[in-house]
């Protein structure tokens, strides 16, 4: 029975697993054949469902298996008056490989006063999404398009030297306490979305932020910048802006290498060193051999 098992699942290792009709669902898959897919959701000419305005679109995901069970992934936010969203949140589902999971989408109209109208849904088969470079177009079912597309998360942490003290009230803190907000955009002059704060580090002209910082929107070859704006925490005015860096996805993830720049445009004279340091992604699943 033991060799059996182990057998199968060779031979699912070995040979493209689409090629067997369906795995036996007896057999668990085995942590190589899973994979951490995150995705993000955008639509085009979603139909309105009243007479009054465009449709206030949110999609309900979940993750549906070959025997029907359903788990709920996330639901995105609501985008007001737009029948051609772009969602911000990302999504996550454990892919095992040829075992027939399904994603289920039910886009949704938001109502204040009323319960909210169904706008639409579609399936899309996951093994299909991964095949096809996780880049996918369903049709809604009640007319429209859903877009979804996959993304490959990076991880870095930063730092900083030669933060300047900027407290303008005399008496106040004598050092700064440095803190970063991460933005991304969407091409150069695109607009900022905030996707992470560090943590406010009081009293140190060299910070080392304690974080791995996670850009889990990253998509390859689609213009992303991502904007560092490091700021000088002040409990009584308004916090100082120390200077920030533009820096392009791309070229970053390419070089995969610790990249030290000068802050511009900051409130001090001094020229601030940034450094944006990759860290490593979580390790991978250790399969360990059965005793
Ligand atoms: C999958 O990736 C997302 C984004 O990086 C992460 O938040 C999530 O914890 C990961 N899931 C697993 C099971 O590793
Ligand atoms: C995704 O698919 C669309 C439509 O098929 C295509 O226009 C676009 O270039 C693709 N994007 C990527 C990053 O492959
Ligand atoms: C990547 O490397 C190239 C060639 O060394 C360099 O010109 C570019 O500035 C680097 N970009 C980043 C973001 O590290």
């Amino acid at each position: 029975m033991k060799s059996t098992i182990l057998v199968l699942s060779l031979l699912s290792l070995a040979g493209p697993a689409f090629l067997l009709p369906q795995a036996p669902s007896s057999t668990t898959p085995k942590p190589a054949d899973t994979k951490n897919i995150t995705f993000v959701l955008s639509a085009s000419k979603i139909p309105s469902q009243d007479d009054y305005s465009e449709i206030d679109a949110f999609v309900k995901v979940s993750s549906v298996s070959k025997g029907g069970d359903k788990e709920r992934l996330g639901t995105t936010d609501t985008i007001r008056d737009d029948a051609s969203p772009e969602w911000n949140n990302v999504f996550w589902v454990e892919w095992r490989k040829g075992s027939g999971q399904k994603l289920e989408f039910i886009v949704k109209d938001h109502d204040v006063l009323d319960s909210d109208d169904e706008a639409g849904e579609g399936l899309l088969d996951l093994d299909e999404f991964v095949q096809k470079d996780q880049n996918v177009t369903l049709t809604l079912s009640k007319g429209g398009e859903l877009y979804i597309k996959g993304t490959q998360p990076i991880r870095f942490m930063l730092y900083a030297r030669n933060v300047p003290e900027l407290d303008r009230i005399n008496g106040g803190e004598a050092r700064g306490d440095p803190y970063v907000n991460l933005y991304w955009r969407k091409g150069k002059e695109g607009a900022n979305r905030q996707f992470a704060t560090s943590s406010v580090l009081d009293n140190d002209p060299s910070p080392d932020w304690p974080e791995v910082f996670e850009f889990d929107q990253y998509r390859k070859g689609t213009e992303q910048y991502l904007f560092f704006e490091v700021k000088d925490h002040d409990t009584l005015n308004a916090d100082e802006h120390v200077g920030s860096y533009l820096l392009e996805a791309d070229s970053y993830v390419k070089n995969n290498t610790k990249l030290v720049v000068s802050l511009t445009d900051g409130e001090g004279d001094g020229s601030v060193e940034f450094g944006i340091v990759p860290a490593q992604n979580p390790p991978p699943k250790i399969i360990v051999s059965a005793k």
